[in-house]
């Protein structure tokens, strides 16, 4: 579907690169000819390919990410492409989300997105060229799936408002630095998934599948399809954006 070159000579950080759609980024990203370095969590650690490195990334830890990203430079000399791909989603109402998992959630999503790109945005500044894509979700815009009218606690399986804060917060990040960073030959986009098969939507149910107009959940190689294409030289006047990728899920 994309040249086997297409990447050739580019460098990629991908956060999360362990998880259902990290692994296919990387794996997508390093077919296309690029290097990638493909951090996680210790525990998560992930997927085989030759011009993959798995390392090690808390994307809380601003040393360690300063820490990641100067190995990546160290070992390739450049940082074309940053696709922040790390997240955790929680579950619940509003009345029962504590503190702390608000706190857990803004921290990893929200702010560890936000810590990366930070870090890699001098390199792409000096180089005159980077692509970020930042990973959203249906969840930033249509208000989740409380659905308390007809089962009140279908919620306490989906998404909380904290993951669907934590999104749109993204779509806010990826607009700004947009706009803060075009000049140098930068893009930043966001891509918004539905859902998708993975380890994070295997407690779904059933009833929330039903709403997705193509009758099924996504796959992670369609979502990385959709990184391949903003990571691209062909989409370069492409900024600030958020692709929707959900299957008709939520259409706007
Ligand atoms: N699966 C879906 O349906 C879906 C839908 C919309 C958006 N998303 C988003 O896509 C991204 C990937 O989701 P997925 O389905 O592959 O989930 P996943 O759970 O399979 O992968 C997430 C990865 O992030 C890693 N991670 C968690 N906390 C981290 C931290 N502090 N530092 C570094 N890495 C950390 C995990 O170890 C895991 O490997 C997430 O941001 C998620 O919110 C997923």
């Amino acid at each position: 579907m994309y040249s086997s070159d297409l990447f050739d000579g580019r460098v990629a950080l991908v956060t999360g690169g362990a998880g259902g759609i990290g692994r296919a980024v990387c794996l997508a990203l390093a077919q296309c000819g690029a290097r990638v370095v493909a951090a996680d969590l210790a525990a998560a650690m992930g997927p085989a390919h030759a011009a993959i490195e798995p390392v090690s990334l808390d994307v809380t830890d601003s040393g360690a990410i300063r820490a990641c990203v100067d190995h990546v430079v160290a070992r390739h000399s450049r940082l074309d492409i940053l696709v922040n791909v790390a997240g955790v989603v929680s579950f619940g109402s509003a009345a029962a989300l504590s503190e702390q998992e608000w706190d857990r959630v803004i921290d990893i999503n929200l702010k560890g997105t936000f810590l990366c790109c930070q870090a890699v945005l001098p390199l792409m500044r000096r180089a005159g060229f980077g692509r970020i894509i930042n990973m959203g979700s249906v969840l930033a815009k249509n208000g989740g799936n409380p659905r308390p009218w007809i089962n009140p606690q279908e919620q306490d399986r989906a998404s909380n408002i904290a993951y669907g804060v934590s999104k749109a917060g993204i779509g806010a990040i990826t607009a700004y630095l947009a706009k803060e960073t075009a000049a140098c030959g930068i893009t930043v986009n966001t891509v918004a998934p539905g859902p998708v098969a993975s380890d994070m939507t295997t407690s779904f149910p059933d009833a929330l599948r039903e709403l997705i107009p193509v009758g099924r959940l996504g796959c992670a190689d369609e979502i990385a399809s959709a990184v391949l294409f903003l990571a691209s030289p062909q989409s370069s006047f492409i900024t600030g954006e958020t692709l929707d990728v959900n299957g008709g899920l939520f259409v706007d």
